[in-house]
């Protein structure tokens, strides 16, 4: 995979793709969902051509934040995802989807059977030179690939310091600094377009001490290195005047990146 910066273990990286599943029920409950709004964009060029319900791939699809609001939207979703702990809480979750067990790199799909394909903030843990290919097999022409990710708007100055004390935060400012969260240009697509649309996830001090616990970095620390962070963002949090005194909405960016299967 050649989209990772300087200092890519592959070991490293393999571990916290797969890190996920020891964490699934945790995971559900804590990581935040995408508006509405940035899943009607993702799907425009899809619902302009082939009307309201579509058949919907959701690619690493995880817990099934994408499909439960798939679902919610009207269209027929087809979950794709390899742990097999998130895919038994996906059915949990979101029965009425199709889940399946595979990966981007090998969907179990036939050719040109999805109207769209969405992607959960994952877009980074595929190889993309053969996770195009194969997305683009099962994608009618015409279809839009789009991939979702939920930043932490670290405009705001207290998330900008929440940085210091959790180095797993997804930052906003620094998006375009992470090449593996782009969809890499590839002849059987459009040049990608983005879109942001802010939104807020309701938190208390531990609810948001719970949402980092789910990042992959935490995950595949050893336990003593966790505790010492999860604390220390206690502390942060309860220092600042924001987040003190009870509930507090965390600043979100979902960041929709949007192309088009050629041939349509
Ligand atoms: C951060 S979670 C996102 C889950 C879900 N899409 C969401 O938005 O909540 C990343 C997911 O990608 C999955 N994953 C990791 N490598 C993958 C690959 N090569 N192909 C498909 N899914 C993969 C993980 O198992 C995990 O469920």
């Amino acid at each position: 995979m050649s989209t990772h910066g300087t200092g890519y273990d592959p070991e490293l990286y393999a571990r916290r793709a797969a890190s996920f599943g020891a964490v699934a029920a945790e995971y559900a409950a804590h990581r935040p969902d995408y508006p509405a709004e940035a899943v009607a964009w993702a799907l425009a060029p899809a619902a302009r051509e082939r009307g309201a319900a579509l058949h919907v791939l959701d690619l690493a699809a995880g817990t099934g934040k994408l499909s439960g609001g798939l679902v919610a939207l009207g269209h027929r979703v087809t979950a794709v995802e390899p742990d097999p702990a998130m895919l038994d809480e996906l059915r949990r979750q979101v029965p009425a989807a199709t889940a399946l067990g595979g990966s981007a790199e090998s969907i179990p799909l036939p050719d040109a059977s999805v109207d769209a394909v969405l992607v959960g903030q994952a877009i980074h843990w595929f190889d993309q030179d053969r996770a195009l290919p194969e997305i683009a097999r099962v994608l009618r022409p015409g279809g839009p690939l789009a991939t979702l990710s939920n930043a932490e708007d670290d405009r705001v100055e207290w998330v900008a310091g929440l940085a210091a004390v959790s180095p797993t935060q997804v930052s906003y400012l620094g998006w375009e600094t992470n090449p593996s969260r782009r969809i890499a240009p590839h002849p059987a697509f459009s040049a990608a377009v983005d879109e942001d649309f802010p939104h807020s996830m309701p938190r208390t001090i531990e609810s948001l001490t719970a949402t980092v616990a789910t990042h992959s970095h935490i995950l595949v620390m050893a336990p003593d290195e966790r505790a010492a962070v999860l604390a220390g963002i206690g502390d942060y949090l309860r220092s600042r005047p924001e987040t003190s005194a009870g509930a507090f909405g965390l600043p979100l960016v979902t960041r929709v990146q949007r192309c088009v299967r050629a041939g349509g």
